[in-house]
């Protein structure tokens, strides 16, 4: 590479610390400036990473002479800011969820394809040993044509948490609660896994723990149909003391199981289900003597590493002019689940979302 992509962090919070760290263990990479409406937090960011330009506003952040942005601000505000970063010619990783609504989505994949840039959204779940190793043994048809999937989260959540941020819990700031906040991370891997996208969606959502301090959904229910006509089902809360961990699993025509499980929350994912034949050693024996409910920084440290792989991905994405692994046009696909089962659950029907099942 003859030029290090020269980059800048939008959002000087909790999540920019992983974005901080991969950034700058990647030889690749210059990590020059940081930006958050609060220009003391950006300007303490600055300091501890020795990044040169600290900004009170993403826009003179676009106009410093960098050509990539990573977006680590809260979800509504993803779209005017990636829309600003393609409009300024700057190649944008944004933070999942790509936006609250589709047609935010679609603005922004159209800016960024206007103006020739890359776009990427973070779902470093991906990037996972367990992860990788599932989608491989998928693609290369060693549990046949997918016919089920499976999320399964159940995850610890409380006030504290909820209280921590003033844009947790609200649908304007938020957008929703569980299923696009924590559960959209394994839709995605889920989808990916199987290889078709979801085209038909029955869910039901409520707030049954945590309505003293959040109107959005902590439970959330849905039966999937994906276009190869495989069938799928969503289970996912922040009800859980103490946090159960998540799995995504995904079954084969020819009966094999292939899953990805991480316990605690933030742990490297293991494969705790691989019925594959003759490959049963994969099967990872996993320890439970752990704490199930770390903190918010221990489930973000141990997160850092598969940050690190995708940045890493995006940064060589960038540098030689191919799409990322996660592209925008992926991580929509995991905001239209999540938002088809709010539709379902608001209509009580079946929403679909373009594509025929082929049973149908
Ligand atoms: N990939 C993951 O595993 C993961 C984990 C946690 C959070 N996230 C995502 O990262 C994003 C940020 O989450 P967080 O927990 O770091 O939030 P946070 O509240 O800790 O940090 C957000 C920061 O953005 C700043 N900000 C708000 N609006 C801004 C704007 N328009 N321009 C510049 N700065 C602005 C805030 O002042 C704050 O410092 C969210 O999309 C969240 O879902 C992803």
């Amino acid at each position: 590479m003859k030029q290090k992509v020269r980059v800048g962090i939008i959002g000087c919070g909790k999540i920019a610390l992983n974005h901080a760290k991969a950034l700058l263990a990647n030889d690749n990479v210059e990590l020059l400036a940081c930006a958050d409406v609060d220009g003391k937090r950006a300007a303490e960011f600055a300091d501890r990473f020795g990044i040169l330009h600290a900004y009170d506003n993403s826009t003179d952040l676009m106009s410093s002479g960098i050509d990539t942005v990573t977006v680590c601000t809260p979800h509504p505000t993803h779209e005017a800011t990636v829309i600003e970063a393609a409009r300024h010619g700057l190649n944008v990783l944004c933070e999942k969820p790509i936006a609250i609504s589709l047609a935010a989505a679609d603005n922004m994949i159209d800016a960024a394809e206007s103006a020739g840039v890359t776009f990427g959204v973070l779902f470093q779940r991906r990037f996972w040993e367990a992860s990788q190793r599932a989608h491989q043994a998928i693609r290369s048809g060693r549990i046949g044509t997918p016919v089920f999937a499976s999320v399964s989260l159940r995850l610890g959540r409380d006030a504290a948490y909820f209280n921590s941020d003033p844009w947790r819990g609200t649908w304007d700031a938020e957008g929703g609660g569980v299923l696009i906040n924590q559960a959209i991370h394994y839709i995605d891997l889920m989808q990916w896994c199987v290889g078709s996208p979801v085209v038909r969606v029955n869910g039901s959502i409520a707030t049954l723990k945590h309505g003293d301090h959040i109107e959005v959904e902590d439970t959330a229910v849905a039966t999937l149909e994906f276009a190869n006509g495989a069938l799928g089902v969503i289970q996912a809360g922040t009800t859980f003391a103490p946090g159960l961990g998540t799995q995504v699993l995904v079954t084969g025509n020819n009966g094999a199981t292939v899953s990805v499980t991480e316990f605690p929350e933030g742990e490297p994912a293991f494969n705790d289900i691989w019925t594959v034949a003759g490959e049963e050693s994969y099967q990872s024996v996993h320890s439970t003597e752990t704490d199930s409910d770390p903190s918010l920084a221990t489930i973000h440290e141990g997160l850092t590493p598969y940050h690190a792989r995708q940045i890493d991905d995006f940064i060589d994405a960038v540098a030689h002019h191919r799409a990322p692994l996660v592209t925008a046009r992926e991580a929509r696909k995991a905001l239209a689940t999540v938002l088809a089962i709010y539709e379902s659950s608001r209509t009580r029907l079946p929403v679909d979302l373009g594509a025929t099942p082929v049973h149908a």
